[in-house]
């Protein structure tokens, strides 16, 4: 049987895929379609996650994405992905992208985001993951920030899920006032 180690370094796992965007990952407007890059997006976070993991892992959530910038037919992406924090069976990764113009010289980091994976056995359970060893001060500032971002999604969602149980939506219906929609009893 594969030895996994009590606990795997950053780099280890630490993992980039490049590919260079061709017409045939195009939207009808002539950019790189967003669904493409979100498929690269959770391709190189599995790679990553299984690397350091050393099993199989599931995608269990992709934080906000956004696209404040759009990547350009021949343009070359990179995907840096590396491990930013681990608990139990769950890992967070952290993905930056970047897009590289190289007849005129240009690069863009794009976006960042994190995905978070879940290890899974043979036996088709969560898995206990490796320890992860954190070798410099920006692994350090990573990881706590990873904790940091998980503790507030716990407790936004809290806070949502309680506000709806005590919402009466009659009377927030006034907010609808100044907004661009239409209500049933006006169309
Ligand atoms: C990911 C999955 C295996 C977790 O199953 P589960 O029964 O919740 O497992 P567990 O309760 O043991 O949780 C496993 C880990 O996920 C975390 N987790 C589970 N649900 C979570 C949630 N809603 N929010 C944050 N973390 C969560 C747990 O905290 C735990 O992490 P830890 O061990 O590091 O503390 C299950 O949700 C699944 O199979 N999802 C579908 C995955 C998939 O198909 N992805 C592709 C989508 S197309």
């Amino acid at each position: 049987m594969k030895h996994i180690p009590p606990s795997r370094k950053v780099s280890y796992s630490r993992t980039t895929i490049t590919e260079l965007m061709v017409p045939s990952n195009a939207n009808f407007g002539g950019k790189i379609h967003g669904g493409h890059i979100l498929s690269m997006i959770d391709k190189v976070a599995y790679a990553c996650a299984s690397k350091h993991a050393g099993t199989y892992c599931v995608t269990l959530s992709v934080d906000t994405v956004n696209f404040f910038e759009p990547i350009e037919v021949g343009e070359l992406v990179s995907f840096h992905a590396s491990v930013n924090y681990v608990g139990n069976t769950s890992l967070n990764i952290g993905i930056k992208v970047v897009a590289e113009n190289f007849h005129e010289g240009i690069v863009r980091h794009t976006n960042t985001c994190y995905v978070t994976m879940v290890a899974i056995g043979k036996d088709g359970k969560p898995q206990q993951v490796p320890v992860l060893e954190l070798e410099n001060e920006e692994d350090e500032r990573r990881f706590l920030k990873s904790m940091i971002r998980m503790e507030q999604k716990r407790e936004r969602l809290k806070e949502y899920e309680e506000l709806k149980e005590t919402l009466v939506w009659e009377e927030e219906l006034h907010k609808l006032d100044n907004q661009r929609c239409i209500l049933p009893e006006d169309i």
